[in-house]
C-alpha cells in the first residue's frame, strides 16, 4: 500500500498501519515538503524506521507495485489520481469524488476511464463525508417504513484544529467574508461539491428523486482577535461559515446537510444551535434522531489535543477499514451505498 499524504490524518493511518496492520505492508509514502522528503515512514510519526523512505518522487510511487493508495493530501489532483488508477492501484480517499455518478461529467468520465485502463477501483470516505452523510443513514433507514426528509447538521469548532493550512487557507477562515464564495474559489468549489455529491448519493440510493439541489453560504465576521496556532483571526474577518445544502423534489426539501463551523467560537446568535458533533434526524414513519461525538475517550483523561485529533482518527479509520472491499470491489467506483458495511479490521485485538 502507498500513503499519498501523511498530514493529521495520513500520520494517523501511518501508525495504525505501523502498529495494528501486519497483513498490510507500506511500500511507499508520498510527501510534499523539503523537510520530510527522505525520511524514513515510521520515524515521521514516531514509530521505528520501516525501511520505508518517503518521497517527493511521483514517479517513483507510480511505478511502485501497490494493491492500493490512501490518498489524504490537502488538495486533491484529479490527474494525480487518474494516473495513480491508470498504473494499476486502487485507490481510497478522504478528499474528493464521494459519489462520482454526480461529479461533472468531464470529471466522472476521467475517472470511469482510468478506472477501466488500469483495472481498479476509486473510493472515497471519512466522516462528512463519508460514514454520518452516507453510511449511518443508509443504516438507520433500515427502520424506516417511509422517509420525508433526512437532515444532517455538523457544528463544529474549529479552533483546535491544527490544519490551518486547511481552516484559513483553503476554507478561507480570517478572510474577508466575500471571499467564501464556491464560485470564485476552486477548493471552496471542491468542498461545495463533496457535500452537494453526498446530498445526491442518499437521494439517489433512497429513490427521492430529487430535482435539484440549492446551496446557501453565510460568513460570519468575528467579533475581536483570536490566536490560532500560527495564525491571527482578525476581527471583522470571516470566524463562522454556516453552509446550507438542500436537495429538493418540487421544490420540497428531502436531504439536508448544513454545516454551522466557527474558528474563535464566537458562535451567533440566529444559527441554529443543535450540540456540538453532529446531529442526524430522519424525519418519516418513524422519526429518528442520532447525536454523534468523538473524543479521544469518554473514561480516561485526554489532553484537547488528543480529542481534537479523534475526528481525524474516525476519517482516516473509515477509509483505511475499506481498504479491502475497496480492492475486491468490481472495476470503477465504490461508494457509500454499493460497499458492504465497513467494519474495524483490528477491533477488540490489539
Ligand atoms: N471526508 C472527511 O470526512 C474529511 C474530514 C477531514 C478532512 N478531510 C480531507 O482530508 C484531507 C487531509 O486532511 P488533513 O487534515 O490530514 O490535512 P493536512 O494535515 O493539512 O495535511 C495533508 C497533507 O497535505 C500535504 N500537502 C502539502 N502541500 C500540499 C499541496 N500543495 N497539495 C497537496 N497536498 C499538500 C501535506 O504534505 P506533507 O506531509 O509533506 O506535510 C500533508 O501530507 C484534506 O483534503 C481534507 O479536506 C476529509
Amino acid at each position: 500500500m502507498i500513503l499519498w499524504g501523511p498530514g493529521s490524518i495520513g500520520s494517523e493511518l501511518l501508525t495504525a498501519i505501523i502498529d495494528h496492520r501486519d497483513d498490510l505492508e507500506i511500500v511507499g509514502v508520498k510527501v510534499y515538503s523539503d523537510s520530510k522528503n527522505g525520511v524514513d515512514a515510521g520515524e515521521l510519526v514516531g514509530r521505528d524506521p520501516i525501511g520505508v523512505a518517503a518521497t517527493n518522487d511521483d514517479g517513483a510511487l507510480v511505478a511502485l507495485d501497490a494493491d492500493c493508495v490512501i490518498y489524504t493530501p490537502r488538495n486533491g489532483d484529479i490527474d494525480e489520481v487518474c494516473r495513480l488508477l491508470a498504473s494499476g492501484k486502487n485507490v481510497a480517499t478522504t478528499v474528493f469524488g464521494f459519489y462520482p455518478p454526480r461529479l461533472p461529467d468531464a470529471d466522472h468520465q476521467r475517472l470511469e476511464a482510468a478506472c477501466r485502463e488500469g483495472n481498479t477501483t476509486f473510493h472515497a470516505s471519512g466522516i462528512n463525508p463519508g460514514n454520518l452523510s452516507g453510511v449511518l443513514p443508509l443504516a438507520l433507514s433500515g427502520m424506516s417504513r417511509t422517509i420525508d426528509k433526512i437532515t444532517l447538521q455538523e457544528r463544529a469548532d474549529m479552533t483546535l484544529y491544527d490544519s490551518t493550512d486547511i481552516s484559513f487557507g483553503n476554507m478561507k477562515f480570517g478572510a474577508p467574508c466575500d471571499v467564501v464564495n464556491p464560485d470564485v474559489d476552486e477548493y471552496l468549489r471542491d468542498m461545495k461539491s463533496m457535500f452537494v455529491e453526498q446530498i445526491w448519493l442518499l437521494g439517489d440510493a433512497l429513490n427521492a428523486d430529487l430535482d435539484e439541489v440549492t446551496v446557501d453560504i453565510e460568513a460570519i465576521p468575528a467579533q475581536e482577535d483570536h490566536q490560532i496556532f500560527d495564525r491571527l483571526l482578525r476581527a471583522g474577518t470571516t470566524a463562522g461559515q454556516r453552509w446550507n445544502m438542500i436537495g429538493r423534489r418540487n421544490g420540497e426539501p428531502r436531504v439536508e446537510i448544513e454545516t454551522l463551523w466557527t474558528v474563535g467560537n464566537e458562535y451567533p446568535e440566529h444559527w441554529p444551535a443543535p450540540e456540538h458533533g453532529w446531529t442526524l434526524t430522519i424525519e418519516g414513519d418513524p422519526s429518528m434522531r442520532v447525536h454523534f461525538l468523538t473524543l479521544a475517550s469518554f473514561t480516561r483523561n485526554a489532553s484537547i489535543a488528543e480529542h481534537a485529533q479523534a475526528a481525524n482518527i474516525a476519517t482516516g479509520m473509515q477509509v483505511l477499514n475499506a481498504v479491502p472491499a475497496v480492492c475486491d470491489a468490481p472495476c470503477g467506483f465504490a461508494t457509500n451505498a454499493t460497499l458492504p458495511l465497513i467494519r474495524s479490521a483490528t477491533g477488540f485485538a490489539r
